[in-house]
């Protein structure tokens, strides 16, 4: 059984003075005990740098995860503005994004940068999730197959063994628009990525790996989107922002989880 898996991430938002309030909101909002149901659903914030340690202070008595946006492969040496995986180790963060498409597509994020930084997590024991998905042209031209396959095998092509690590799909055209995939639309893709692990990595890797959703995930449609099959839980950007928001999401995961 794959534990559904909601993750908010707020890129380049929320300050630390505001952190103390969106935690007290959310498990208000939430009325339950997110600890409680940890083998249903689990809970976790991509948070900026400066937020990190704050946020595990607060989030770590709910059991929520927290991670990194970003990291460098490296270890340490002559990279003015990176972290290392290290230096996040160093201060408890346990999960990092990879490759997410506003990295690809602003910060020249490439296939082999997002290998190299899959494979470094997997191999400190921080927990990657990392992004693939096609752009709008990409997808009327029929390649989103095609991309997704592409950068897919070149983050497993680097791995020896997949361990915890999680793939988020996320249609760039999606992305901040307000216009979802269509839960058949994603289902099609991430089967197709569980197909692709399977071929690449086997049965048992394929079926225990978690693919998460992203791209305009909010309220309304989170419940249909989980239910597809081999929809394992979302990344959600602006609807992860706001506590209400985010906990009727925890809460209709949960509904579906049952
Ligand atoms: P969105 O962002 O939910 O605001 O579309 C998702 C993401 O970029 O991870």
């Amino acid at each position: 059984m794959r534990v559904k898996l909601l993750a908010g991430n707020w890129k380049m938002n929320k300050t630390n003075a505001e952190l103390p309030a969106f935690f007290a909101g959310l498990s208000t909002e939430l009325r339950i005990e997110l600890a409680a149901v940890q083998d249903k659903v689990e809970v976790l914030f991509a948070a900026s740098y400066t937020l990190l340690q704050k946020a595990l202070e607060l989030a770590g008595p709910h059991k929520i995860r927290i991670a990194a946006q970003n990291c460098h492969w490296l270890e340490s040496g002559a990279y003015t503005g990176e972290i290392s995986l290290g230096m996040l180790q160093d201060i408890g963060v346990r999960a990092v994004l990879i490759g997410h498409s506003e990295r690809r597509q602003y910060y020249g994020e490439t296939d082999q940068s997002v290998a190299a930084k899959t494979k470094a997590a997997l191999s400190k024991g921080i927990t990657p999730i990392t992004c693939v998905g096609e752009t709008l042209e990409e997808r009327k031209a029929n390649k989103t197959e095609a991309v997704v396959q592409r950068q897919l095998l070149a983050v497993l092509n680097a791995v020896e063994q997949p361990g915890d690590l999680i793939i988020a799909y996320e249609p760039v055209w999606a992305i901040g628009t307000g216009h979802s995939a269509s839960s058949a639309e994603a289902q099609d893709v991430h089967a197709f990525i569980r197909q692709v692990v399977h071929q690449k990595m086997g049965k048992n890797a394929a079926a225990a790996m978690r693919i998460l959703y992203g791209g305009s995930a909010n309220p309304a449609n989170i419940a249909e989107l989980l239910t597809q099959p081999d929809i394992d839980g979302g990344l959600v950007g602006g609807a992860s922002l706001k506590p209400d928001d985010f906990a009727k999401m925890i809460r209709a995961a949960l509904e579906v989880a049952h």
